[in-house]
């Protein structure tokens, strides 16, 4: 097995920071990942109207459930997404000459495996550098990536996507994969920063592929945050568990609907949870609690659609330059491909 040097993957400031926890897995010393500030869930909650970030959905049943839901009738965004890879991997690869794949989320699906063998055809040896806060996440990459593509070198990240991205060495030719149209969950405080801090981070022979859901009718795109199964609103609800887990709450699930639409003026579809009875909401290790009202609504996640044009000109204010387009026969999803530009003023 051949194992490369962290000298070869990170920037020459970042080097002393990173340890490798496990083989082929990089954590930065001292960071606590697992620490979730009760603060930061009150804070969302006391908000008008309450809403609660996204990240919060993925403990174990969440990510479980997720899974299911990427294999319903009604959730084409995997499915098309990975047609779409699955055709045009060839060309993604050929369009961006790089060493390094550096995927935002753990990735071991069909869509990392078609770059990366594409990667391995084109290029012989190859980094693939997986970025994730979740350990097990990593583990489960690194096992499968390390038996399907010994010529692989895996190092895994174990990191926040800001953390890990900006570690990396500018000098080394990366690719960042972002895929699953995970942009949609980025409010437009998030869409920015996101932007700004990742666009810093890349080197001049960097690009990042992006996968991005498109507008499309409104039927569509509701019945797939709305499946007729139910798994969506089970996926959603499920924030409340992990939550009284985490803060010692006492959110009642038998309590509370799914509701969720697409607003048309905002373009993202609104996932949220409604009380069917008033009830009061007990923080004990605060301690604090909230009245949740009957038929208030807590914004659980919000899923962004996007007009692919619109988008490649509003990254172009982030430096980032549309090298190639890929999409669907029905233009339901987009896979692009973008790279990093000098500023046209030089600096
Ligand atoms: C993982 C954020 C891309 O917005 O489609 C799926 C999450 N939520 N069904 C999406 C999700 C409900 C998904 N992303």
């Amino acid at each position: 097995m051949k194992q490369e040097t962290p000298a070869n993957i990170f920037a020459a400031a970042e080097r002393h920071r990173w340890h490798a926890s496990e083989p082929g897995i990089w954590s930065v010393h001292g960071a606590d990942l697992d620490s979730i500030p009760a603060q930061s869930i009150l804070v969302t909650l006391w908000d008008q109207p309450r809403w609660l970030e996204a990240y919060h959905l993925y403990d174990q049943r969440g990510s479980e459930l997720f899974e299911r839901i990427c294999d319903l009738p009604e959730y084409y965004l995997t499915r098309t997404e990975n047609a779409i890879l699955e055709k045009h991997a060839g060309d993604i690869i050929a369009n961006a000459p790089v060493r390094c794949i550096a995927e935002l989320g753990a990735g071991y699906s069909k869509k990392t495996v078609h770059l990366l063998t594409e990667q391995l055809r084109q290029r012989g040896s190859s980094i693939f550098a997986p970025i994730d806060v979740s350990a097990a996440g990593l583990r489960a990459s690194r096992d499968a990536v390390r038996a399907a593509f010994p010529a692989i070198t895996f190092h895994g990240l174990h990191a926040r996507y800001e953390d890990g991205f900006s570690a990396i060495d500018k000098n080394l030719p990366t690719l960042f994969v972002f895929l699953g149209s995970t942009i949609g969950n980025f409010n437009h405080t998030d869409f920015p920063r996101f932007f700004r801090a990742l666009s810093a981070a890349m080197g001049p022979k960097d690009y990042l592929l992006l996968g991005a859901d498109r507008i499309k009718s409104v039927k569509v795109l509701e019945d797939a945050y709305n499946d007729s199964r139910g798994v969506t609103a089970e996926f959603i609800l499920n924030v409340f568990g992990n939550i009284n887990h985490l803060l010692g709450s006492n959110f009642d699930r038998g309590k509370m609907r799914y509701h969720s639409w697409f607003n048309p003026e905002w373009r993202q579809i609104e996932m949220y949870a409604v009380a069917n009875e008033p009830q009061e909401v007990r923080f004990p290790t605060v301690p604090t609690a909230f009245q949740w009202q009957k038929d208030e609504k807590i914004l659980v996640e919000i899923s962004r659609k996007f007009d692919p044009v619109r988008l490649q000109e509003q990254l172009r204010f982030f430096d980032l330059r549309a090298v190639e387009h890929y999409t669907d026969a029905n233009q339901w999803f987009s896979v692009m491909l973008l790279k990093k530009v000098a500023k046209a003023d030089g600096s």
